[in-house]
C-alpha cells in the first residue's frame, strides 16, 4: 500500500517539478513561442486592430443610417464585453459571507479576502489532534520561504471548521504557538457559513460524519491555491514539500511575475530531492515528520529526534509515535514536561501502524551523525 502511494508522490511531484522547466524550455525556444512581452505586444496591436475595425465600422454606419449605426454600437459593446470577460469563479460563485480574523476584524470573503488576489485556504481546528497540526506546519514552511510577499501579493487564510470553541482569541494564541507573523490570517465565522464554503472550494466531504466521539472534527485537510482573477485553482495536500507548494504558489499562480523568486530559479539538476530512492522509513520521515523534527539540526517545533532510540524505551517511542493524543490525555509524566518546552503543541496523531514504526525505527537507526535535509528546507 504505502509502496503504491510512494510511487505515485513521486510520480505527481517529478510531473509537478517538471512542469516549469517544460513551460520556460517551451518559452525559451521555437519561432512560435511567446514571451511576455510578445504577448503583450501582441494584445495591444490585436486590441488597436480592433478600435480601428469598431471605427470603420461606426463611420460606415454613420452613413448607411441610424439602424446600422445602432447595430454598429451593440456589436461594438459585445465585443468590448467579450475582451473583460472574467474568470467564472467570481462573485457569483463564491459566497461572500462574512469572517472575522484573529484581530477580531471583520471582512467579507470575496469582497476583502479573495477578489483580485492570488491565495492559499485551507481549513483547521486548533483543538485538533490529528493532521492539522502538520498542516498548519508545512504551511509555516511555505510562509517562511514567501514570507515578504504574504500579505502583499499572496495571502494565506486558515479558516475554522470549528468556531464554537475558535474565538478570534483561540485563533491568536494558535498563531503565537506557532511562531505566525503578520500576513497569515485565521478566520472564524458561522458554522453553516464555513461549510457552504467548504463545499463551494470542493474541500467537504459529503456524507462523512465529521463530528467524533471525543471531540475531533474529521475533516478534509487537502488546502486549494488559486488566483481568483485568472480562475486558476488548485488543491494540494499538506505532505506535499514545502518548496514545492511555495513553487506553484509564488511562482505558478501569478504567472512567474516575480523575478527574484526565492524558489522559482532552483536548477532542478542540483535538486538531490527527487532521484533519491528513499526506504519506505525516510519517506514517512519526510512526509510527515520533518516539518517539526529535525536529526542534527536542532529544535524546530518539535525536539530534535537524533540518537532518540539510545535515549527513549522502544515501546514508549512506538506507542508515542501511534498514539501521542492518548499518552497526552492519560498525562505521561514525560511528555507533560516535554510539551511545556513546545509552546503546548500537541504532537499530532498520524495514523501510523506498526509496520510504519519499524521502518521509522530502521530509518532513525540508520540516522547517525545527523540527516542532510537542504534539498528541501
Ligand atoms: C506538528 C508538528 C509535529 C509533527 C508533524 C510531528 N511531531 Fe513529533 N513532536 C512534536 C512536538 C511539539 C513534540 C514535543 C511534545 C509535545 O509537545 O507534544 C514532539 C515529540 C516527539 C518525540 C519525543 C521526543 C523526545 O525527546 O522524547 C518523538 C519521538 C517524535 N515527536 C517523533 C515524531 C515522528 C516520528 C513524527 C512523524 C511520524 C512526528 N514526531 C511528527 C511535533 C510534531
Amino acid at each position: 500500500m504505502y509502496g503504491f502511494k510512494k510511487k505515485v508522490y513521486f510520480a505527481v511531484a517529478a510531473l509537478l517539478l517538471a512542469a516549469p522547466l517544460l513551460y520556460t524550455g517551451c518559452a525559451s525556444s521555437g519561432d512560435t513561442a511567446q514571451t511576455p512581452v510578445d504577448k503583450a505586444e501582441h494584445s495591444k496591436t490585436a486590441a488597436v486592430q480592433e478600435e480601428k475595425a469598431g471605427a470603420t465600422e461606426s463611420s460606415s454606419a454613420k452613413k448607411a443610417g441610424p439602424e446600422v449605426a445602432q447595430a454598429a454600437i451593440v456589436k461594438k459593446k459585445k465585443k468590448r464585453k467579450r475582451r473583460q470577460r472574467k474568470s467564472r469563479y467570481g462573485e457569483n460563485y463564491f459566497p461572500n459571507i462574512e469572517l472575522t480574523n484573529q484581530d477580531g476584524k471583520k471582512l467579507r470573503f470575496y469582497d476583502d479576502l479573495i477578489k483580485d488576489k492570488v491565495v492559499s485556504i485551507n481549513f483547521i481546528f486548533t483543538s485538533c489532534q490529528n493532521v492539522c497540526p502538520l498542516e498548519t506546519a508545512r504551511l509555516r514552511e511555505v510562509y517562511k520561504l514567501l514570507e515578504d510577499r504574504i500579505g502583499k501579493d499572496l495571502f494565506m487564510y486558515s479558516i475554522t471548521v470549528d468556531p464554537a470553541r475558535d474565538t478570534p482569541e483561540v485563533l491568536k494564541g494558535y498563531m503565537k504557538k506557532f511562531d505566525i507573523g503578520p500576513g497569515w490570517q485565521f478566520l472564524t465565522g458561522k458554522k453553516e457559513d464555513i461549510d457552504a464554503l467548504r463545499v463551494k472550494l470542493g474541500l467537504y466531504i459529503k456524507d462523512l460524519d465529521e463530528v467524533l466521539p471525543d471531540g475531533q472534527i474529521d475533516h478534509n485537510i487537502s488546502l486549494v491555491m488559486g488566483n481568483q482573477k485568472t480562475g486558476q485553482w488548485m488543491k494540494r495536500s499538506p505532505y506535499e514539500d514545502a518548496k514545492l507548494l511555495a513553487t506553484m504558489f509564488g511562482d505558478w499562480l501569478t504567472n512567474w511575475s516575480n523575478k527574484n523568486s526565492a524558489v522559482g530559479n532552483a536548477d532542478f539538476r542540483k535538486s538531490t530531492g527527487l532521484a533519491v530512492n528513499y526506504s519506505d522509513g525516510e519517506f514517512l520521515y519526510r512526509t510527515r515528520c520533518m516539518t517539526c523534527h529535525s536529526l542534527g539540526r536542532g529544535d524546530g517545533i518539535g525536539p530534535d529526534l537524533l540518537g532518540i532510540l539510545q535515549r527513549r524505551d522502544r515501546e514508549w517511542l512506538a506507542r508515542w509515535i501511534m498514539e501521542p493524543n492518548v499518552m497526552i490525555k492519560e498525562k505521561d509524566p514525560i511528555i507533560m514536561e516535554m510539551m511545556k518546552k513546545y509552546n503546548d503543541i500537541a504532537m499530532p496523531n498520524l495514523r501510523l501502524n506498526k509496520v510504519d514504526i519499524t521502518n521509522l525505527f530502521r530509518f532513525l537507526e540508520s540516522v547517525e551523525s545527523g540527516y542532510d535535509d537542504s534539498a528541501v528546507k
